[in-house]
């Protein structure tokens, strides 16, 4: 942990369910982050409330552990207006996430709002593959786009 920080960047990642994509991009970040030996406080959550305390889906978990990552741990949560104040950087999925997000941000909350893959370089506005509905392999595209965009992150945190 690089002790010259001393407040670590706070990033949400964001979804609909907080079961899929957000809780691998969540686990994506954490492996890169701790690798990497930069502090971070990271989490995740759904603009939906359908999962609340749910662990990540199935498929979701078997990918990330594949991937050298374990999320089993993690419980979906709903995004609050709370969210905006205590987080820098909320990062959406795909489109709908951003304007479900910007219709509850507080006026005058600080925290910054974009797309995940706004951050990788010839991906800005794309969404991140939803796997949900889809095959397995759909989880491995996800996992793909999140660790780039998790790759992206701490380039920009070594400043
Ligand atoms: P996520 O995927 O937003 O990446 O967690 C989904 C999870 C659940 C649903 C849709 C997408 N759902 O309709 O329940």
């Amino acid at each position: 942990m690089r002790e010259d920080r001393p407040n670590p960047p706070a990033i949400l990642f964001l979804c609909l369910g907080n079961i899929c994509r957000s809780p691998l991009a969540e686990g994506a970040a954490r492996v890169a982050f701790a690798a990497a030996g930069i502090d971070a406080r990271l989490d995740s959550a759904g603009t939906g409330d359908w999962h609340v305390g749910h662990p990540p889906d199935r498929r979701a978990q078997a990918e990330a552990r594949r991937r050298g990552a374990d999320i089993s741990d993690l419980r979906a949560r709903q995004l609050c207006r709370s969210d905006f104040h205590d987080f820098d950087l909320i990062l959406a999925a795909d489109e709908a996430n951003l304007r479900d997000a910007r219709a509850l941000r507080p006026t005058g909350a600080a925290a910054e709002l974009k797309l995940m893959l706004d951050l990788v370089a010839g991906r800005e506005g794309e969404s991140v593959t939803d796997p949900y509905y889809g095959a397995d392999d759909g989880f491995a595209e996800t996992w793909d786009d999140v660790s780039a965009v998790a790759a992206a992150l701490v380039a920009s945190s070594r400043g």
